[in-house]
């Protein structure tokens, strides 16, 4: 898995802006991420990575729309992006990783015990 390759750092967050293909278009009250303030088409629906220490205190409320599960989230990237085939412009690196329910649980695990800061 390449997760980090943009939750990187201390904080587990490179700061760059991506569309990992989470939310479908119609969804967000018609944000478009930061589409709306580069003004370019290949932002669209691109986000900043959120560091990822202590998921474990808002795990029912990721994602930029605070409405996501964390199981949701690992289905996401499981898939290779949700939503990919809306976008033209998901990351690169994000492909269909086609983990088990096994590995699903064992992510789990690891992002919500793994990664506290005390
Ligand atoms: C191409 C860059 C990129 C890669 C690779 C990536 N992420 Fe993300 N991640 C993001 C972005 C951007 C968001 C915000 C997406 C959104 O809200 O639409 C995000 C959101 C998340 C969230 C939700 C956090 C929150 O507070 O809302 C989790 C958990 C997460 N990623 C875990 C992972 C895991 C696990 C992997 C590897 C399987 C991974 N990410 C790979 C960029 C990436």
């Amino acid at each position: 898995m390449n997760c980090a390759g943009c939750h990187s750092g201390a904080n587990l967050s490179d700061n760059k802006f991506y569309n990992v293909g989470l939310y479908t278009q119609g969804q967000n009250n018609g944000d478009t991420g930061r589409m709306a303030i580069s003004k370019k088409k290949s932002d669209f629906m691109s986000f900043k990575t959120p560091g990822l220490r202590n998921l474990i205190t808002k795990q029912n409320t990721l994602g930029h729309n605070a409405d996501k599960t964390l199981d949701e989230i690992i289905d996401n990237y499981s898939d290779g992006g949700t939503h990919r085939a809306e976008f033209g412009n998901i990351a690169p690196t994000i492909h269909a990783l086609d983990l088990s329910p096994s590995e699903k649980a064992d992510l789990k695990e690891f992002l919500l015990n793994g990664l506290l800061t005390n």
